[in-house]
């Protein structure tokens, strides 16, 4: 908390050019907060100060630079409200730049599948979700933006494979399984090479995946997003306008309150949460049939009802939800009528019923 203090301290010394007043006291800095290793500032300009955004941006960097601290500058120009005029009487206001449209907007139905940290499920949610999409009769398609370990190609069995190009529209034509079309970070890069993406490099490749696939006929994309709130999933949340999003948490209370933190951010960018799942709920055993719960009981569901959020439902932990993972078979496909396959099919009705509203 000190720390965040200190930055705003710091951004009082940032006067906006040719005035003595600084952009703290002008009401221009939204927000500083931790996030990673470091911080993200946030700035908002209004659109009369457009003109001044370079500059504020280069006294900013020479105030915090000096720091030795990581941040992320987000810094924004509001858009102008309609019949404002900026830049002169009205009439002769400079035309305002459109925002960029959706490049996904042909797709009608788009969830983001995210979760507060990793290793919860949410790669197996995605995948499972799909297929039980798929299975209810929707055209689905799956995209794959985890960067930090993207796993879709290994969990439909198409780790091999690599997509082609549709040479005259200069698409990319998404892998098919289960009745999912697929496109996943993991195809553009070598799997026995770590990659260590650098900022623009990262922003790049996603860019390229939300832009130049060719997701013909789907009715139904499911985002496979990395864990955490980090640039990934504030750009996907402002450049496609997504239907909603689902977090997945385990029921440990460190999940839980990263799964808090998912909620509050699709929040603040506007983007409905759909609700929670809670994975690895319970141990079904598989001689009597009953469930333990054995990281406790109902931790997704009062989450849930503190955030104000629906509860989607409870997936078991089921051995065979792991094995079917790493061998390209998942359990909503491989055992149909399991608890879990189940879970999906319900999971998915909800999430369809909500967003056709
Ligand atoms: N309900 C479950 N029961 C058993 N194993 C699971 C379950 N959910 C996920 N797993 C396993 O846990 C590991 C992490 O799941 P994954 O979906 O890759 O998580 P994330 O995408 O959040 O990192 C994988 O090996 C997966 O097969
Ligand atoms: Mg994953």
């Amino acid at each position: 908390m000190a720390m965040e203090q200190d930055l705003v301290d710091r951004l009082r010394n940032v006067n906006f050019p040719g005035i003595d007043r600084d952009i703290v006291a002008l009401g221009y800095v939204k927000g500083v907060r931790i996030e990673g290793d470091g911080f993200r500032i946030h700035v908002e300009l209004s659109p009369t100060a457009a003109a001044a955004r370079d500059e504020i941006e280069g006294r900013i960097h020479a105030e915090l630079g000096q720091l030795g601290v990581q941040y992320d500058l987000d810094l924004r120009v509001q858009e102008p409200k309609p019949g404002a005029g900026v830049g002169g009487p009205a009439g002769q206001g400079r035309a305002e730049p459109a925002p960029e449209p959706d490049p996904l907007g042909y797709i009608p139905i788009k969830i983001a599948v995210s979760s507060g940290k990793g290793g919860v499920g949410k790669s197996t949610v995605a995948v499972n979700l799909a297929l039980a999409f798929a299975k209810l009769g929707k055209r689905t398609g799956l995209l794959d933006v985890d960067i930090y370990g993207p796993s879709v190609p290994i969990m439909l069995g198409l780790e091999d494979e690599e997509p082609m190009l549709d040479e005259a529209r200069q698409k990319l034509i998404p892998m098919e399984r289960y009745d999912v079309k697929n496109m996943s970070i993991g195809y553009m890069v070598d799997r026995h090479t770590p990659v260590i993406w650098r900022g623009p490099m990262m922003t790049k490749a996603i860019d390229q995946l939300m832009r130049d696939v060719a997701w013909d006929g789907v009715e139904v994309l499911v985002f496979d997003l990395p864990p955490g709130t980090g640039d990934v999933q504030l750009s996907l949340a402002q450049k496609v306008r997504l239907s909603g999003a689902v977090v997945v948490t385990t029921p440990q209370d460190v999940a839980l309150v990263d799964a808090g933190r998912g909620v509050a951010m699709f929040e603040k960018t506007d983007v409905r949460v759909l609700g929670i799942v809670e994975n690895m709920s319970y141990f079904l055993c598989p001689d009597c049939g009953g469930r333990h719960f054995i990281f406790g009981e109902g931790g997704g569901q009062r989450e849930a009802t503190r955030l104000g959020v629906p509860f989607l439902g409870q997936i078991p932990i089921d051995a065979r939800i792991g094995q079917g993972g790493d061998a390209g078979k998942p359990i909503v496909f491989e055992h149909p009528e399991s608890p879990a396959a189940d879970a999906f099919a319900e999971i998915a009705k909800s999430v369809l019923a909500t967003v056709e509203g």
